[in-house]
């Protein structure tokens, strides 16, 4: 596993972003395992950049998103709706190439990802250490499945809602092991509040941590900021 210090969110969106720029640039057809929340928001401002420079393509690429909402209220609190906001209407995406998991079939997903293999996996991490919506204590072998958030990532995600009582209890995620099936690996973390959980990674695998079965992983990046950093200090 290697880890990154950087020195902020937006050095740590242009270095991940002119990799998959790069990525695609070699392989039009890249599959992509993309994240939402604030974690990789500069990475796709940079993404967009690069397309408006004419520096990359996304025709041929393929996307699969970590996770979704289950039960949200209005189509402006779906995951899909972040990615379309944040991505790929700035892009030339096609719309049938992007994927997100389907609460009333989540099992579909890991073969509709078995069958194009993700190239690369851009991963956030929770302030508990989940990836996805992989809560701790979830079966290191878990498949895409529906799963009730915690009372920390209810709390954590509400200020992207009107109020709390608006976030959704349940999600439907890419399990453990569907995350573990990318070939490269890369996870951001910055703020303070990431600290104990990048702690809880580098301390080696537990199920308290599920970010931890990337341990295990033989392509992982982890990029930190300084506050994130439990090294430091
Ligand atoms: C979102 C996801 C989550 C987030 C995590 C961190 O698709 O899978 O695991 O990456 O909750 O969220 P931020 O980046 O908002 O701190």
């Amino acid at each position: 596993m290697k880890i990154l210090l950087k020195n902020n969110k937006e050095e740590i969106g242009k270095e991940i972003a002119s990799r998959i720029v790069e990525l695609i640039n070699k392989k039009p057809n890249t599959v992509l395992g993309l994240a939402t929340g604030s974690s990789p928001i500069t990475t796709y401002k940079e993404l967009i950049k690069a397309y408006k420079e004419k520096k990359v393509s996304f025709k041929y690429v393929t996307t699969f998103n970590l996770d979704e909402y289950v039960g949200y209220k209005r189509e402006k609190d779906s995951y899909k709706y972040f990615m379309h906001h944040n991505l790929f209407d700035e892009i030339d995406i096609k719309d049938v190439n992007t994927h997100f998991p389907d609460a009333t079939n989540p099992l579909a997903y890991d073969k509709e990802i078995e069958l194009k293999e993700i190239d690369f996996q851009v991963l956030g991490i929770g302030a508990d250490g989940h990836i996805g919506f992989n809560e701790p204590m979830t079966s290191f072998d878990s498949k895409t499945h529906i799963t009730k958030l915690t009372k920390q990532t209810i709390s954590d995600n509400s200020q992207y809602f009107e109020s709390i009582d608006a976030v959704p209890k349940e999600a439907v995620t890419m399990g453990l092991s569907t995350i573990m099936k990318a070939k490269e690996i890369v996870l951001i973390a910055t703020g303070k509040n990431k600290r104990s959980a990048i702690k809880a990674l580098l301390a080696g695998e537990s199920k308290g941590c599920p970010a931890s079965i990337l341990n295990r992983h033989p392509n992982v990046t982890i990029y930190l900021d300084k506050d994130a950093d439990p090294r430091e200090n």
